[in-house]
């Protein structure tokens, strides 16, 4: 019997609304070939939304989308809102109360002329970031003493769990046993921040559990320039909260753009949401220009989560053979409208006639 899969369409600000729409587009012909079903619920929560009700995400909606398979998001943020105000309403609520413990980030190079780096191909740059996703910088609000004077002091401290460093490490491991390479990097910054040396012990502790795994370490300045230097060094790396919201933007960049680059916030288990890591590019909004590969990317994803194995790997196929064939003339903004994209995408899989 074919699954029903219930999914929230959380498309956002910005260029959200586009990108979530082609792929939503993707998963229309994924469910048709591959005979299984969606049930999607839109919510329209996002800046816009904001504006004009006061209402960021309300306990209601918020407890339904609880009762899903899985988010789909496009992406959040607006200048004409406080700094960081939706952003940490709508993402950072779904991320740390589901307890999104997981940002995994795969960082995939299809066609070396993608790649801004001299030399570098498809063979070089091939990894996935699993970025912590609930701790760190990001639990503690600030704290402002003295807001405004010459005496100010502003804090935000960073904090690790024992727990929380040892599920995202262990589900690091997993996955590099999954990896042919079977190569596992640790990127911290235990020398200045101390605090890490929590990451430095239970990575160790961990590691004798898996004795197949080749393990490494980086500091994160290091890790920014082996990135840049040889990406080929890189298989799967574990790293902290706020250092894989940093490394994942210069990733991005390796496998092509924003453009291109999605990501999976996982609970494995439960509730899992999916995202392109690019933001809502508010000026271009509306225009049909922004690229959605990074969103039907995570599309994928999503259905590889939630065990359509063979639909992920169709959509993650075709976006793959498209990168990789003359049909495309670059994946700057621009070139290829976001329907277009859409279109070359459907018709790679079989699913559109060109
Ligand atoms: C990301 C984003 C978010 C983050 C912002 C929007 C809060 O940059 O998903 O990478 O810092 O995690
Ligand atoms: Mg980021």
């Amino acid at each position: 019997m074919s699954k029903t899969h219930k999914i929230a369409v959380l498309a956002g600000d910005g260029i959200g609304p586009e990108v979530v729409r082609e792929g939503l587009r993707i998963l229309d012909a994924a469910q048709e070939r591959f005979g299984f079903s969606t049930e999607r619920v839109e919510y329209p929560f996002g800046t816009d939304h904001w504006l004009k009700t006061e209402k960021i995400f309300p306990d209601a909606e918020f407890a339904a989308v609880q009762q899903m398979d899985a988010v789909l998001l496009g992406a959040i943020g607006d200048p004409r809102a406080p700094v960081g105000l939706i952003e940490r309403g709508i993402i950072g609520k779904l991320r740390w109360e589901l307890d999104m413990y997981i940002n995994l980030r795969p960082i995939k190079l299809y066609d070396e002329r993608y790649c801004p780096l001299k030399d570098k191909g498809p063979e070089d740059v091939d990894m996935v970031i699993v970025r912590e996703n609930t701790e760190d910088a990001y639990v503690h609000p600030p704290v402002f003493q003295h807001k405004g004077t010459a005496d100010e002091i502003a804090e935000q401290p960073m904090r690790y769990t024992r727990k929380g460093t040892e599920r995202v490490i262990r589900y690091a491991f997993e996955l590099a046993m999954t990896r042919p390479r079977r190569q596992l990097t640790l990127i911290d910054k235990a020398n200045a921040v101390r605090a890490q040396d929590l990451y430095t012990r239970v990575f160790a502790e961990v590691a004798l559990e898996y004795p197949e795994v080749k393990t490494d370490h980086a500091y994160i300045d290091a890790a920014c320039m082996w990135m840049v230097k040889n990406p080929e060094w890189f298989d799967v790396a574990v790293t902290t909260n706020l250092f894989g919201d940093i490394i994942t933007d210069l990733g991005a960049m390796l496998q092509g753009g924003m453009g291109v680059a999605a990501s999976a916030n996982l609970h494995p288990g439960k509730l899992s949401l999916f995202e392109p890591i690019h933001g809502s590019m508010p000026k271009a909004a509306g225009k049909n220009t922004a690229n959605p590969v990074a969103t039907i990317s995570a599309v994928s994803l999503m259905l590889d989560y939630l065990g359509e194995k063979e639909a992920a790997a169709a959509v993650e196929g075709a976006i793959a053979d498209l990168l990789r064939s003359d049909r495309v003339k670059g994946l700057k903004a621009g070139l290829h409208s976001t329907s277009e994209w859409g279109d070359m995408v459907l018709e790679q899989m079989g699913a559109l006639t060109a």
